[in-house]
């Protein structure tokens, strides 16, 4: 059975983009159902649009008291929701919605978490902080979604070398191509039931 995604993105939305590519080159058995921003202008509500996936705009200017993300959950609720993608989104997800669909939300991260992880590390900020360690590696992580920022259940991780020629923008370019690479590695992993979970402990099937 065909999965049905949800993807949430606020800028360009390259992993967006590059998880559309592989769904039209039948290299995963879904399709994505909405694709929700808290940026109305942002690269990724225009891609969705032109690919007629239908989008949903979610921000504190819209919907101000709606602190726990009750109208956000109720209109995921509207669709058959197999797998929520965090794909660039730079808002925390609430509890209600982490405890709703627990277990069914993964993120990509741009670096090998822990490390650069947590409030504030996000984006170009991550790949400045590398530069300015002068970090000899990188990378990007994929881990369902908990409570907390970046801390969740790791599915994959992978590492590259950096050269000491590097700055943040080439480091940004590397790790964004492993992204694309990991962040399908990973749907497909979900896509194709091959992930378990064993007293709460995540288990990948061969
Ligand atoms: C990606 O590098 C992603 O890992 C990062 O934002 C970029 C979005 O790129 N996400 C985070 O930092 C989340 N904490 P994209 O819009 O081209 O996919």
């Amino acid at each position: 059975m065909k999965k049905s995604i949800v993807v949430f993105a606020s800028g360009t939305g390259s992993n967006f983009k590059n998880i559309i590519k592989k769904i039209k080159l039948h290299r995963l058995n879904a399709q994505v159902n909405l694709l929700v921003s808290n940026n109305s202008n942002c690269k990724a509500i225009d891609f969705a649009k032109r690919n007629n996936i239908e989008t949903f705009v979610y921000n504190s200017k819209i919907y101000p008291n709606d602190l726990n993300q009750d109208i956000l959950l109720q209109n995921l609720n509207q669709y058959k929701v197999d797998l929520i993608l965090l794909a660039g989104y730079m808002k925390k997800i609430s509890k209600t919605i982490v405890r709703f669909y627990k277990n069914k939300i993964l993120n990509i991260h741009p670096s090998l978490l822990p490390k650069y992880g947590g409030k504030g590390f996000y984006g170009m900020k991550v790949h400045e902080a590398v530069y300015k360690n002068q970090d000899k590696k990188s990378g990007a992580t994929v881990h369902f979604v908990d409570e907390n920022y970046d801390t969740g259940p790791i599915l994959l991780q992978k590492e590259i070398s950096l050269l000491p020629s590097e700055n943040s923008l080439t480091i940004a370019k590397k790790v964004l191509d492993i992204e694309h690479e990991i962040y399908f590695q990973g749907v497909s992993l979900f896509c194709s039931d091959k992930i378990h979970w064993k007293k709460g402990k995540l288990l990948i099937e061969e």
